[in-house]
């Protein structure tokens, strides 16, 4: 299942206390996530866990010092860099000493420093000694880094390095992830929104063996769906013949053939969702009679009466209570002028227009480049991108208008 750590860049402050060891599963486990991890120590975290081990299992240096002494160019660890690189922070084991220095804005080490210079959310693990748990400076020290807005993972009760038993165990590597997984999830902005989504090509059949079909790939509109649940949509995709493989535990996904079971699948749902998105190739016209049996090439010519489909995203606009509507025009000439056409004529709040001119746009491709118009005619122009960054300037789109 995929984890919301997924493609995070992830700065992992280690300080000097006995759970330092543990922080080679974190590692471990933030890379089996799919996040990057940058590993920071301070220099007493250095006597705990070797920075070797904490390098390899992350896959990067670990930094503990402001000038990488060792390498002859003597180089600078740029401390505002690194805090504005990362997505999240954690300090894990976040020690009593650190904590007063995080506290207080002492910086005595690289690690203070970054977390001085870090915009990003600070989760921190707090370690230590039942005492030195309860001491009231610690407690006060709580209080204030939480109101400086920083994240604390509780520790846990327990039995203690020193052999007592209480309160002061860094929470278990797991439990680490799995808090900062849930406080990730519980603030995404499409959290508790459904979101459905039309994509790939229909097929409308001639004869049990032939069809009339179009060249679109569903890569679009599968790029879509994953983004609207990464930014934790609940995503219905209902998509065409297609070979491209959706996985997302919030993404379900619903096979059709031709546009009357497009129709179908949209409307059986529409009553229940925030967002529909039209990115569907769909066949504006099917065979009125189509045959039963195989069509023998009997006669030089074959003439096949075609009858018109409905069009689903109209017929979405066109209801008095309907979701926050996206359509797509895929036009080859006059793109603005139809693009306009198209919006006002199925009413849609957000046009996304392709042009097939546009190099590097259109069916087959793994880019697009897209021009976005709104309800107020507002005009945003994009450049030529890969799809799964045109999801992410079309999620935005949405998401700066309905929340
Ligand atoms: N669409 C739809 N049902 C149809 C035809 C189109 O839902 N039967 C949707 C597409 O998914 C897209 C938008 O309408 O979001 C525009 O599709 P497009 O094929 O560009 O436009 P058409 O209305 O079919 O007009 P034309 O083919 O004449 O350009």
């Amino acid at each position: 299942m995929r984890s919301v750590l997924s493609g995070k860049k992830v700065l992992l402050g280690v300080t000097g206390g006995i759970a330092a060891y543990k922080t080679t599963y974190i590692v471990r486990l933030l890379v089996k996530a799919g996040a990057s991890v940058q590993v920071i120590m301070t220099p007493a975290a250095r006597d705990f866990v070797t920075p070797l081990t904490l390098s390899t299992l992350s896959k990067n240096p670990v930094l503990s010092h402001f000038t990488n002494q060792e390498d002859e160019n003597d180089t600078w660890n740029n401390h505002v860099e690194l805090g504005l690189w990362a997505d999240l922070m954690i300090i894990a084991p976040a020690t009593a000493n650190t904590m007063s220095k995080m506290e207080s804005g002492a910086i005595d080490n690289l690690l203070l420093a970054i977390y001085c210079s870090a915009t990003c959310p600070v989760y921190y693990a707090p370690a230590m000694d039942l005492d030195m748990y309860k001491h009231p400076s610690t407690q006060h020290n709580f209080d204030q880094l939480t109101s400086y807005g920083n994240l604390m993972i509780p520790a846990g009760d327990g039995e203690l390095a020193s052999g007592l038993s209480g309160k002061g165990r860094m929470a278990e590597p797991e439990e680490i992830i799995q808090f900062i997984e849930k406080d990730i999830s519980s603030k995404l902005p499409l959290r508790g929104k459904k979101c459905l989504i039309t994509a790939g090509p229909t097929y409308e059949a001639i004869d049990p063996v032939r069809f009339i079909g179009n060249h679109s790939s569903g890569k679009m509109g599968a790029a879509i769906a994953m983004e609207l649940a990464n930014q934790g949509a609940q995503v219905h995709l209902v998509m065409g013949p297609s070979a491209v493989l959706v996985h997302h535990p919030l993404v379900h996904r619903v096979d059709i053939r031709s546009a009357q079971e497009m129709y179908d699948e949209v409307h059986r749902v529409i009553q229940t969702v925030d967002v529909a998105i039209f990115s569907a190739a769909v066949a504006d016209y099917r065979p009125l009679h189509p045959v039963g049996q195989k069509i023998k090439k009997k006669s030089d010519t074959l003439s096949i009466e075609l009858v018109k489909n409905p069009d689903i995203l109209a017929s979405v606009g066109a209801m008095d209570k309907k979701p926050f509507l996206v359509g797509f025009a895929l036009e080859t000439e006059n793109e603005m002028q139809h693009a306009f056409a198209k919006a006002e004529k199925k009413q849609t709040d957000l046009l996304v227009l392709n042009s097939m001119r546009d190099k590097g746009a259109g069916f087959g491709v793994d880019t697009n480049k897209i021009t976005i118009i709104d309800k107020d005619k507002n005009i945003s122009r994009f450049d030529t991108k890969p799809k799964t960054e045109v999801a992410k300037d079309i999620a935005y789109e949405i998401i700066k208008r309905i929340l």
